[in-house]
């Protein structure tokens, strides 16, 4: 028996940066993800110690002299801009309800400043988001996933710079305008406190040109919370009944032991890593921790007359999160230590991890969901949860992957007890439905979807499509509401 509601939105996740290509086609201008080099020959280690760096003034200047792609992966990605018709008749044949996927700034306004948009970028996405429709699928779009264009950076500071607020809200204008009927549900930002955790993706910083990194990473945070709230009153205004949501990378934590000195990290780390910008979000003020939290940083957020207001009288209407893993609290060092997204962490005895190291958490889901539906009160969404894996193409031609089976079933049946608790779980969109670029490590080799594409880690390959194995089950579990599993 299903736990799932009817309407359940059972769907699939890209971004357009991980997924399109075409980084110089359609009017496209440059944007920061275009950027990010990457090496074959970069081992493990060298290859997370680059997810670290995030950019450079070196590297920022190399990647812009350059037009080659072999190091640039996010200018290739699986060539979706081209392909998606036939990705998408995939994705109906899979039964998805939603698709999500985020729009390219820089394929609308190409320099982020242009007086007018790239007609030719607005078609696309009029047509993309249409044949999702064609297709019985509802559109999920993200804003603003991490890829902004250059010329934000280079004239005026990225996200630093409280011009950026009126630049997207030229962008948003644009996009609720000509794809106020195609979007479903509104994403102003992905992850919004991947502005903390990687500051070149979530707001655009190169660390050795700052003097006082976290002051910048908070002031760009806040420019970004005004821009979010004002991108929901737009949004209301000019799509009246619109669904605009807030989203954070949800990184649960639990006390590593029940010492209250662990307990009482853990509820920080909740605190300064998740609920700060939910908080901010969904109840519309800055929590009373943050001045704490700023204390210790030495951080003083500049803000400006009304900004308050604006903060307060424009709440988002859900709540989305990504959830890949879970973490544990302590100051004690002797834990060993393992990777995560966007951050590592302190090891779970209980808990396996994946190739990457990640700690594979189930019920850590359903914990997560109760916890923040407790919290506020809003309707969620899973934007984003899958497996990243070394898949291969066995000799008999297929991707035979039981681990995204097993992972995709525990973390499914979590989300259905999280129901029965009582949580409003709107909908699931599996994060990577298709194989894409992945965005900590820039490796084409870190597989996440039910659906294999045959491109390696230069860029080279015939770029089919193969369904793996969890193709096959994710499309049963769909058809049975969440019964089959
Ligand atoms: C999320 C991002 O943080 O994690 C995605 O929104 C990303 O863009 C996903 O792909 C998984 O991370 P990774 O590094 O494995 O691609």
């Amino acid at each position: 028996m299903s736990n799932f509601p009817n309407a359940f939105l059972w769907g699939g996740a890209i971004a357009s940066t991980q997924a399109e290509g075409a980084w110089n086609e359609g009017g496209k201008g440059i944007d920061t993800q275009d950027l990010r080099v990457f090496d074959v020959t970069w081992d493990a280690q060298e290859r997370r110690r680059n997810r670290d760096i995030n950019m450079t003034s070196e590297r920022f200047a190399n990647a812009l002299a350059t037009n080659e792609s072999e190091h640039y992966p996010f200018r290739w990605g699986i060539d979706f801009y081209h392909t998606y018709k036939e990705d998408l008749a995939l994705m109906e044949e899979l039964g998805l309800k939603v698709f999500r996927t985020s729009i390219s700034w820089a394929r609308i306004f190409p320099n982020g400043d242009d007086a007018e948009p790239n007609e030719e970028g607005l078609r696309y996405y009029e047509d993309l988001f249409g044949e999702c429709h064609r297709r019985g699928m509802k559109v999920f779009a993200t804003i603003l996933h991490y890829a902004t264009p250059v010329n934000l950076v280079t004239t005026y500071g990225g996200w630093k710079s409280r011009e950026m607020i009126d630049f997207y809200l030229r962008y948003c204008k644009v996009l609720f305008e000509r794809l106020g009927d195609l979007v479903d549900f509104w994403l102003p930002f992905n992850e919004i406190n991947c502005s903390r955790f990687n500051p070149w993706n979530g707001c655009c910083l190169i660390k050795d040109q700052e003097e006082n990194y976290d002051q910048a990473i908070f002031q760009c945070t806040h420019h970004q919370f005004v821009a979010n709230a004002l991108a929901v009153k737009l949004c209301h205004q000019m799509i009246p009944g619109s669904m605009v949501g807030g989203m954070i990378a949800r990184f649960t934590s639990y006390p590593a032991t029940c010492d209250p000195d662990d307990v009482m990290a853990s509820i920080l780390d909740e605190n300064y890593k998740n609920y700060f910008y939910t908080d901010v979000m969904a109840r519309g003020y800055y929590p009373s921790y943050a001045k704490r939290m700023f204390a210790n940083l030495g951080v003083e957020v500049k803000m400006e007359p009304g900004d308050v207001e604006i903060l307060r009288e424009n709440t988002v209407d859900f709540l989305s999160f990504s959830y890949y893993m879970s973490m544990i609290s302590t100051d004690n060092k002797d834990y060993e230590v393992t990777s995560g997204n966007l951050l590592s962490g302190k090891k779970n005895p209980y808990l396996q991890t994946s190739d990457w190291g990640w700690q594979i958490d189930p019920k850590g889901l359903r914990i997560s969901l109760n916890q923040m539906y407790d919290r506020y009160q809003l309707p969620l969404f899973i934007a984003e949860n899958g497996i990243g894996a070394n898949d291969v193409v066995g000799e008999d031609g297929v991707v035979h992957d039981p681990y995204r089976i097993d992972y995709l079933r525990e973390h499914i049946a979590q989300m259905g007890k999280a129901i029965e608790d009582g949580v409003d779980l709107l909908g699931y969109t599996m994060w990577g439905i298709i194989d894409i670029v992945s965005c900590g490590t820039i490796e084409m080799n870190k597989r996440y979807g039910v659906i294999y594409v045959d491109r390696d880690e230069a860029g080279h390959g015939t770029n089919k499509r193969l369904k793996k194995d969890s193709f096959a089950w994710y499309q049963r579990c769909i058809a049975s509401n969440g019964a089959d599993l």
